[in-house]
């Protein structure tokens, strides 16, 4: 491998907030950090050269991308995912989280239903009950640490609460679904029967593991029909880890949706963006793509190491591999331990510092999301302690 993704890199110090905010959000300082979902390793050297170098340019004045930033985003959906998206569709947001509640109130009224399916990325709740819309859910249905969904109850919460709005996250964090075609064919279906618009957060995208014998499918892609009620929201961060620099690309085909969104987002205020970010966003999609494929490469060691670690040697956990995301579903109801003590176990016992599970809603409840974007053994060491706690447990 070119690039090292065993280097140790110390970040703390460095306005880290995994790694520098635990006394502020109440966590042991000696807790191994494994929760938000950034990266513990370096961007590839392309986006480190191309921000150098307009750094070293030394003047950040009001910025915006021309044809040649559109044409690298696009491209890298083209090549990676087979979608062709067109360049008067793309509407640069800072974050797809602040998109979500731009394109909730784009295109809701205070008091509209709007539908999620859980366990789903916690902003997705905050979006819909901080901007006053009423919160629908759809639970997933786990078996065997394998979700799908169930599409009676999806198309009738849709009837009976008058949704207009579904947030649908693929690939799914947490529970690391790669949705197939049929399963979005039908999403899409009971949308389009009822007026919906969805709203694809598909930050995840370029996490497929090889194994899963499918691809990412972009919801736009499935018909001109679905496009056309799609608003799709991507971004470099996750991939090329750029959360810091708060740049995301949607598309938005559909003329009325896309003003709709782009009022609101003149709305609150915004114009041009970060010139940093949009700098790493073209140089990461135009020259990452051999540092990403090393990477997919690593963290598919990742997961079959945690795999290992789980069968020999955690009694009572489970864990099935994801077919997306660097995310890691742990299933710990097994510990026997309380789901309200089971936060108490990770942070105090194990020394882990991990996504509660119940924080991504109720089917979350014994479960802890686990960050496997870390050297090899970083993952060891937390595998190690959660060994030994369970063993104290008796
Ligand atoms: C599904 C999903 N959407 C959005 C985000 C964050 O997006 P951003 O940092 O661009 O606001 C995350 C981060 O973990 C995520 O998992």
């Amino acid at each position: 491998m070119a690039h090292n993704f065993d280097e140790i890199i110390d970040r703390r110090g460095t306005y880290s907030i995994k790694y520098d905010e635990a006394e502020k959000r109440g966590k042991p300082q000696d807790a191994l950090p494994l929760w938000v979902a950034d990266m513990d390793f370096r961007t590839p050297e392309c986006v480190t050269d191309a921000l150098i170098e307009k750094a070293r340019h030394g003047i950040f004045g009001y910025t915006d991308t021309d044809s040649d930033y559109a044409a690298s985003v696009t491209g890298w959906f083209v090549r990676r995912h087979g979608w062709r998206a067109e360049e008067n569709w793309l509407v640069k947001t800072p974050g797809v989280v602040p998109a979500l509640h731009m394109a909730v109130k784009a295109f809701t009224e205070l008091g509209d239903a709007v539908i999620i399916q859980q366990p789903v990325y916690y902003p997705f709740v905050e979006a819909v009950s901080l901007t006053g819309r009423k919160l629908v859910v759809n639970e997933l249905v786990e078996t065997d640490g394998y979700y799908t969904i169930d599409f009676d109850d999806f198309e009738r919460k849709i009837v009976e609460n008058d949704v207009k709005l579904f947030i649908l996250c693929s690939p799914h964090n947490p529970v690391g679904r790669v949705w197939r075609r049929e399963e979005l064919e039908r999403l899409a279906e009971i949308c389009l029967r009822h007026g919906v618009i969805v709203v694809s957060d598909e930050i995840h995208a370029d996490f497929v593991y090889p194994d899963v014998g499918h691809r990412h499918i972009m919801f736009a892609s499935l018909s001109d029909e679905v496009r056309g009620i799609t608003v799709t929201c991507t971004a470099p961060s996750k991939t090329f880890n750029l959360a810091g620099l708060l740049i995301s690309n949607l598309f938005i085909a559909d003329e009325k949706l896309r003003r709709a969104f782009i009022a609101e987002y003149e709305r609150c205020g915004f114009s041009q963006l970060a010139v940093m970010g949009m700098v790493a966003c073209k140089a990461a999609y135009d020259g990452g793509e051999p540092w990403l494929a090393e990477l997919l490469t690593y963290l598919e060691g990742n997961m079959n190491y945690l795999d290992e670690a789980v069968k020999s040697r955690l009694p009572g956990v489970k864990f099935r591999k994801p077919e997306g995301t660097y995310l890691a579903w742990l299933d710990m109801r097994g510990l026997g331990i309380d789901a309200r003590k089971l936060d108490d176990f990770v942070l105090d016992s194990a020394k882990l510092w991990l996504d509660e599970g119940r924080i991504f809603g109720a089917g979350g409840k014994g479960f802890e999301r686990v960050n496997v974007a870390c050297p090899r053994s970083v993952l060891a060491e937390a595998a190690s302690r959660l060994e030994r706690a369970i063993a104290a447990i008796g």
